[in-house]
């Protein structure tokens, strides 16, 4: 694999090309995650979506960021990882809009960069060691909606639980129950950049538990805070798959209904 190959984002351009041709994971446009949001995002705004701003943070290969802007938003990826940033501006060139942007920054710092309509956290806040803090910093920077997709902290462990040898036990951090989770021994940034999907500099994470993530965005402002189930395809089935409960994972949703 080249510095610059993608991992995870396949990306379909006008001209037919594709950045992963023949990704088991088809193309981002394609998938429940990107269609749930986009059906979520057109509820919020009555399908008046064209030039609401929004932010895709830890946007990796930024296949999300680039379907909000082909659905006309004001569309803004922040990316830690350079050869990851370099892919979104290959993005960026390859899809010649002028509704997309990126920036190569920790997600942190998302405050440099105003204020947004809408936030989409997807797989960034259980790479972080302190997602209390990081959705109340969404909050403030998020005027109508923060959408969520993470994983969280089981109560118990079921037989088939993934992650057992790299999570902790239940304990309060920031106030809140959850686990920790062991990312990497850290390293200098070269080594760093090539732990493409990673946290960035901190070593281990906190999965706080779902009810814990729920009330987070109630306290980060949300006044309408929801669970999309929509996002997994059918919804009894894979609920129901013991491959899909083994991960602990899915989208939190919170709206700011008066606004
Ligand atoms: C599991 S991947 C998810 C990528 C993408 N959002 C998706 O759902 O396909 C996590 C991404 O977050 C990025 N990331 C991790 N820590 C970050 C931080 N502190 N600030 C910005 N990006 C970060 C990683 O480089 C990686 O691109």
């Amino acid at each position: 694999m080249t510095a610059n190959s993608f991992t995870a984002h396949n990306i379909r351009f006008a001209d037919g090309s594709e950045t992963l041709p023949g990704y088991v994971g088809g193309l981002v446009a394609d998938t429940a995650w990107c269609k749930g949001a986009k059906r979520l995002l057109n509820l919020i705004y009555g399908g008046n979506v064209a030039g609401k701003r929004i932010a895709d943070l830890g946007c990796l290969e930024g296949g999300y960021a680039l379907e909000f802007a082909r659905m006309g938003m004001d569309a803004f990826g922040l990316e830690v990882r350079q050869s990851n940033y370099d892919n979104c501006l290959e993005v960026k060139r390859r899809a010649g809009l002028a509704n997309l942007g990126f920036a190569k920054d920790d997600c942190w710092n998302i405050a440099r960069y105003g204020a947004f309509d809408v936030i989409f956290c997807c797989g960034l806040l259980y790479h972080l060691d302190r997602p209390g803090e990081f959705i109340h910093l969404m909050g403030k920077q998020a005027r109508d909606a923060v959408i969520i997709n993470t994983h969280f902290a089981p109560h118990d462990w079921y037989p088939m639980t993934a992650f057992k040898d790299v999570m902790g036990p239940l304990e309060t951090h920031e106030g809140v129950p959850g686990r920790w989770y062991h990312e990497h021994n850290g390293g200098t940034v070269d080594q760093l950049e090539q732990m493409k999907w990673a946290s960035w500099t901190n070593r281990r994470s906190f999965w706080p538990t779902k009810e814990a993530l729920l009330q987070l965005l109630q306290d980060a402002g949300f006044d309408l805070v929801i669970e999309q189930y929509d996002i997994v395809g059918d919804i009894h089935d894979t609920l129901m798959d013991p491959e899909n409960i083994k991960h602990h994972r899915g989208v939190y949703v919170g709206i700011r209904t008066k606004r």
